[in-house]
Order: structure tokens, then C-alpha cells, then sequence
């Protein structure tokens, strides 16, 4: 069995060092290594890498086939490493077939035919399903964590609980609560300036910076000034097509394509909240979902930037099995965690971004704490300053 908690915090670490931030990509774990070929916009995963061939994965976007990977990874409790030889250092064989990989092939077309023979192609099985962070699935229940703790794993896809305010009432308390659906129309431009934290001690004082364009261009930089030789990490996103540069990413630089795209849209829409009704769906209020200590042993040991307690939560549904679930404070009407899952074909791909410490600016509330999460990896950012309605030169959207 692998050493699950030490690879986690290595991994984190790296991921740190590296400078990553926001999900969307898989690349940490790789550190160390040269990007592979850099593949062009709209090449498919087959042709882009040697040796995938996979009904289901062959055709996703390179982006999203490392997704995929991650979300393989993660749901084995393993490393890239434990099916690849040498990930993470310069001399990683991806294409080579270790016993693992054909293995997980096997469990790709598997999980496949199991959804389209008992639930009408609809993807309720995947990896996590049976191995929950196990590289071998446990086949019976733990007598000892009977009578303990409760389990504490959520769903995805909420159902609406009747008891609770509808989503769209909600949102309209969170328009209200940030200042108004007035103040928020008013809302074009902004720029946000601060510092990255790291984790464990590791990584974090890259100058991090935000820039906001209503109603869909964002882009997300992490600098490092003081230290030429750490390349900086950049997402831009100009309202159709987005780029992601992470120094030492499997990718190198590329072009967001596929579901990566869809959270990326999300995200840069979210950007101007005066518009949130309007970005998804089937806007659905659930039952209080507890955050933080309460919420078990797992996220206990995380340290959250947002206080434990039981939140509202409403969810809505994007294009392409997109989904993100909103957590409003009961009290403040203040969103605090937004959980968004872009689909794959072996699991959904989660990514998670907590808000905290809101202050005034022009009448105005913004979070000036964040922390940002995902499969491999987590990053804090601290805001300093906020300037609205300032001109934005639209090449700070486009290609990095
Ligand atoms: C449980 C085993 C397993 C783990 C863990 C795993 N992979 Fe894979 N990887 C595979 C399989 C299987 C394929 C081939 C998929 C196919 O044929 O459709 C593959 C293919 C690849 C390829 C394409 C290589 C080529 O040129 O053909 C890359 C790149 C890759 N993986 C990266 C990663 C990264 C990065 C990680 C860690 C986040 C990772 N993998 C974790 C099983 C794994
Ligand atoms: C229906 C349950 C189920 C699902 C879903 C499932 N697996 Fe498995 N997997 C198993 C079982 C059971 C074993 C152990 C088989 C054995 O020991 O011979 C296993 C073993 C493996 C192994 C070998 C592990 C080792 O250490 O030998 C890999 C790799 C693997 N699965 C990958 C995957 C991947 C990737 C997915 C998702 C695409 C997946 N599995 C989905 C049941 C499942």
C-alpha cells in the first residue's frame, strides 16, 4: 500500500514550488522534466501523444487527457510514477506499458461497458467508485470504522431540498449581500494585487495578480520579481479561448480546449457576479452541507481559510456535464467555497476555490483571501488592493 499522507504533502510541495495554481491542469506532479511535444490547438490526445488508444480517452483534448490522468491518479491513491517509469524526473517514459497501465487500460473499457450495461451510458460508476484512493478496492467494511465515524463523502449532483430557499432566492441574497444588483452592473473592469502563499511553508511569495474584463475575460498571473529564474505562472482566458503557461508543465504552453475550456468560461463569468443567475442552470437549493473541521477527518487537517460550519449550498448545471456547487454563508449571504466538476471519461474532475475576508470597495464587497484546490495540488492568494473600472489592455487576455 502506498504511503498515501507523505505523497500527498510532497506532491503539494512540489506543486508549490513550482508555482501552480488553479487546477485545470495536471502538470505538478510532473515537475522536473522537460514539457513533452508541445501539441497544436485541436490535436486529440491519440495523435498528440504515442501510445494512447483507449476508445475513451483517445479523442479528448491533451489538456483533458491529463485530467483524465489525474483523476486516475488520485483515485488509486497513486503517483504518476507508480505506472509511469520515472515521472517526475527528466528521464519519465510515458509511453512504455508497465503491468499497472495495462491494468488500468483494462479498467478504462470496463468501467465503459458497466455504465452502458446498467445505466444507460450514464457515468455513475468510475475508478473512485470501487477503489477509493486504493490502488486494490477493499471488498468489506471496516468493523472498526463501524461504529465511528460517520462517512463523510458528498455527492456531485445535489437534489433539491424543499425546506430551503430556492437557488436563484439565494443568489439574489448574495447579489444583495455583495452590494446590489445596481452596483454590480456597474461593474467592467477590475484588477486585483496581492501575494501567493505556499503551502507547508514551501513555495507562495510570487506576486499574484488578477484582471477582470465584464463579462468573460480573466486572467491570473503568479510573478516572481525577485527571482528571474522562476518562471511565472499564467491562465488567460479572453472570453472564447484560453491559455495556460505553467513552467514546468507536461504541456509547456497551451491552448484551453474541452471541458477545461467550459470551467475556465465559468470562471471568468463568475468573475462578475451581478450575472451569476444567467451563467448555469437548473439552479437547485440542497441541504446544509457542513465545511471545515465538522465536515471529518480528512479536511481537518487542511487549514481552511473558511470557518467550520454548515453552509447552503446550490448547484447548477453547465454545458457538457459541467456542474459547480455553490456554499453561501447562512448568516452573511457571502459565497465561501465554489466546487466546480468538468466531466471525464473515468470520473468527474473537481476543482475548488474558497473566499474569505470580504471588504468594501467603491460600495462593492470582494473576497481578499482565496484558496485555490485541486487533484495535486493547492495554493493560497491574500489580496492587497482592488481597483474597479480601470482600462485593461486586451493583451493581458490573450496568448501569454
Ligand atoms: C493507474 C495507472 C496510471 C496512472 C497513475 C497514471 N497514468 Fe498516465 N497513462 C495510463 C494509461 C493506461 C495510459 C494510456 C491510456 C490509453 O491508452 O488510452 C496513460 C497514458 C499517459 C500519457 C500518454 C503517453 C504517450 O505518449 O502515449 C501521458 C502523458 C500520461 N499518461 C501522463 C500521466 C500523468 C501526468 C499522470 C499523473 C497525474 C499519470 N499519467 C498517471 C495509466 C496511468
Ligand atoms: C467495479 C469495480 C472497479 C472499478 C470501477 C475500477 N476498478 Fe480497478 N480494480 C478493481 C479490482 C477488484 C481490482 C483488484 C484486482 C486484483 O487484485 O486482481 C482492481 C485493480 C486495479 C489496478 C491494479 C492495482 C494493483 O495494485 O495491482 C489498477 C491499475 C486499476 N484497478 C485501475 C483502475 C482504473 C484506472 C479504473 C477507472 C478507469 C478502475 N480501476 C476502476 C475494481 C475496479
Amino acid at each position: 500500500m502506498i504511503k498515501l499522507w507523505l505523497k500527498r504533502l510532497s506532491l503539494a510541495a512540489a506543486a508549490v514550488t513550482a508555482g501552480w495554481l488553479i487546477g485545470s491542469v495536471f502538470t505538478s506532479r510532473a515537475v522536473a522534466q522537460a514539457p513533452l511535444a508541445t501539441c497544436a490547438a485541436g490535436t486529440k490526445a491519440s495523435a498528440c501523444f504515442k501510445n494512447v488508444t483507449t476508445d475513451a480517452l483517445k479523442n479528448l483534448t491533451p489538456g483533458d487527457f491529463l485530467s483524465a490522468m489525474g483523476v486516475m491518479a488520485d483515485s488509486l491513491g497513486l503517483d504518476c510514477a507508480d505506472c509511469h517509469p520515472g515521472a517526475g524526473t527528466d528521464k519519465a517514459d510515458w509511453v512504455f506499458d508497465t503491468p499497472a497501465k495495462i491494468t488500468a487500460r483494462k479498467m478504462v473499457n470496463m468501467v465503459q461497458t458497466i455504465n452502458k450495461e446498467n445505466f444507460g451510458g450514464v457515468q455513475m460508476v468510475t475508478c473512485y467508485t470501487c477503489h477509493h484512493a486504493r490502488d486494490r478496492p477493499a471488498t468489506t467494511v471496516s468493523l472498526d470504522s463501524l461504529y465511528s465515524s460517520p462517512n463523510f463523502e458528498k455527492d456531485d449532483i445535489i437534489q433539491a431540498d424543499k425546506s430551503q430557499p430556492s437557488g436563484t432566492e439565494v443568489l439574489d441574497r448574495f447579489i444583495a449581500a455583495l452590494g446590489g444588483q445596481q452596483k454590480l452592473n456597474g461593474l467592467t473592469s477590475y484588477i486585483e494585487n496581492g501575494v501567493s502563499i505556499g503551502y507547508e511553508g514551501l513555495g507562495g511569495n510570487g506576486k499574484f495578480t488578477i484582471y477582470a474584463k465584464s463579462p468573460n475575460q480573466r486572467t491570473t498571473e503568479i510573478r516572481f520579481p525577485d527571482h528571474p529564474d522562476r518562471a511565472p505562472s499564467v491562465w488567460t482566458f479572453d472570453g472564447k479561448v484560453g491559455w495556460v503557461t505553467t513552467p514546468r508543465g507536461l504541456l509547456g504552453e497551451y491552448q484551453l480546449e474541452g471541458a477545461n475550456a467550459d470551467g475556465a468560461l465559468l470562471e471568468a463569468q463568475m468573475s462578475f457576479p451581478g450575472q451569476i443567475k444567467t451563467l448555469l442552470t437548473n439552479w437547485r437549493t440542497g441541504s446544509l452541507e457542513s465545511i471545515g473541521e465538522n465536515a471529518g477527518a480528512a479536511s481537518s487537517a487542511n487549514v481552511s481559510i473558511v470557518p467550520p460550519d454548515d453552509y447552503r449550498v446550490v448547484e447548477g448545471n453547465g454545458p457538457r456535464g459541467l456542474v459547480a456547487k455553490l456554499y453561501f454563508d447562512t448568516k452573511t449571504n457571502l459565497l465561501v467555497r465554489v466546487l466546480r466538476f468538468v466531466n471525464s471519461p473515468i470520473g468527474r474532475v473537481p476543482i475548488q476555490v474558497d473566499y474569505a475576508d470580504y471588504r468594501d470597495v467603491n460600495g462593492i464587497k470582494f473576497p481578499f483571501k482565496m484558496a485555490f484546490l485541486w487533484l495535486d495540488g493547492r495554493y493560497n492568494a491574500e489580496i492587497s488592493d482592488v481597483k474597479v473600472n480601470v482600462p485593461i489592455d486586451a493583451k493581458v487576455f490573450g496568448k501569454p
